[in-house]
Formats: structure tokens, C-alpha cells, sequence
């Protein structure tokens, strides 16, 4: 439950259950902080790279939740037990620019990754995708692969990157964004491509500019300065 100071009537988040497709919403208090601090435009580019990692290795944390393990015995300095480890390990594919933020984090968590990259900027009149690299194994058939990018504003670049997977084999891709609008969400569910959201917020809409509103800005430029 949240209450903003300005206004005690609890905010109601928006669920996945009112959404058609599956999206989950990370409610956490400390998720909560660390998007406080890149949403706060007074935050600067190296306070905000250091809050984007920690912010991914909580979505991480919980977009792993039900990943399948396989165990195996093995001896603690004291007796037998049984280990663990993932049944299946995935194929991490930070969006370029603002994804790399998220790669270092989504690797320390998952250290038998391998991971992928795919370039794509926004056309900033026009709003669509403008892909200019992509670099992934031949095939990810049989991959669960993780997608990585702060913003899934009006969800061109994340149906064009998982486009791009589809056509390798990909069937089971997650993307894990900081912030997803509803246009976004409307987007990818209206794509069919098999996907899932893990995000920190689902935020209001989008402006005329196709900014997410309250959003956090531009997200490539907040970590690496305006190109
Ligand atoms: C941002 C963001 C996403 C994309 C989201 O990247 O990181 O990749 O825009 O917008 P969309 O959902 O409307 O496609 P941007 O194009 O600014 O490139 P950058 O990461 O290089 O800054």
C-alpha cells in the first residue's frame, strides 16, 4: 500500500490481471526507492547507473522465480545435502543503448548466461524502431531468453528485438523493463509474440512525445549523457 504525502488516499496499482497478457508488477519497497531515485530528476548519470543495477537485480530476482532447477548431491564441510542450479541456463539480450545498464546485474545473477545484443533506436519523429545491429546465437530454440531494456514506452523497439528472437527459435522470452507504458503492454500483447513483462511500474500513458509519463526521462541519456 502506498500513500502519497500529498495526497493520503492509497494509490491502487494497476495488475495483470486487467491486462491481456502476462505482466507482473515487482511491489517492493526497495524497488520502490531505487525507481524513486530514477524517476528524480535531480539524479545524476552515475547515481542513476548505480540505481538501475541494483533496480535490475531485483526484477531479475523475481523474473527468475519459477525458472526450472535441477539438483544434484553434493557435500557441505559438514554433510551430505543436495545442490541446485538452473535446469536451463538463459540467453540475456540487453537493448542498446539504455539496456547495457541492466546487463552487468542481470550476469552477476545469472553467471551461466550467455548474452546477446540487439541495436535499436527510436526514430524521435516518427516513433518506430530503427534496428542497426544484432548480434545473437543462430538459435535460441529451447532458450528462455531475457530481455533487457529500462523502457517499453510505445513497445516498437521490444516487438521488433523479440521479433528478431521469434525468428531464431526463441518461444519463451521475458522482458524486463523498469517501466512499461500501457500503450507498450497494448503493443506487444496485440503483436502475439510469446512474451512476458516483469517491470517495476506500469506508469500512466504516454505524452505527445511518446515519453512515459511520470516516467524517468530518456533512459540511454540518463546513464550515458545526450549523443
Ligand atoms: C529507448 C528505450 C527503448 C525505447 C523504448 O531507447 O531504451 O529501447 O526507447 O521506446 P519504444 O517502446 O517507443 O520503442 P532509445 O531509442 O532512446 O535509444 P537509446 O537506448 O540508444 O537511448
Amino acid at each position: 500500500m502506498v500513500l502519497d504525502e500529498r495526497d493520503p488516499r492509497p494509490l491502487r496499482p494497476l495488475t495483470a490481471s486487467l491486462l491481456p497478457m502476462d505482466v507482473q508488477v515487482v511491489e517492493h519497497p526497495l524497488v520502490k526507492a531505487r525507481l524513486s531515485t530514477l524517476r528524480d530528476a535531480r539524479t545524476d548519470n552515475a547515481t542513476f547507473r548505480v540505481a538501475l543495477r541494483e533496480l535490475t537485480l531485483m526484477l531479475i530476482y523475481e523474473a527468475t522465480r519459477d525458472a526450472p532447477v535441477c539438483s544434484s548431491p553434493l557435500h557441505t564441510p559438514i554433510a551430505r545435502t543436495t545442490g541446485y542450479r538452473l535446469a536451463n541456463p538463459p540467453v540475456l539480450v540487453p537493448v542498446l543503448r539504455a539496456g547495457l545498464g541492466m546487463a552487468d546485474a542481470a550476469h552477476t545473477m545469472m553467471p551461466e548466461s550467455r548474452m546477446g545484443f540487439v541495436g535499436v533506436a527510436r526514430d524521435e519523429t516518427t516513433y518506430r524502431p530503427m534496428p542497426y545491429m544484432a548480434s545473437l546465437p543462430e538459435s535460441l530454440v529451447g532458450c528462455p531468453v531475457y530481455v533487457l531494456d529500462p523502457m517499453l514506452a510505445t513497445g516498437g523497439s521490444m516487438v521488433h528485438t523479440i521479433g528478431v528472437l521469434v525468428e531464431r527459435g526463441a518461444t519463451d522470452v521475458t522482458a524486463v523493463c523498469v517501466l512499461a507504458a500501457p500503450e507498450g503492454i497494448d503493443q506487444l500483447a496485440a503483436s502475439g509474440l510469446p512474451a512476458r513483462v516483469v517491470t517495476a511500474s506500469i506508469d500512466e500513458r504516454l505524452n505527445d512525445s511518446a515519453f512515459i509519463v511520470p516516467g524517468l526521462g530518456d533512459a540511454g541519456d540518463r546513464q550515458f549523457g545526450e549523443v
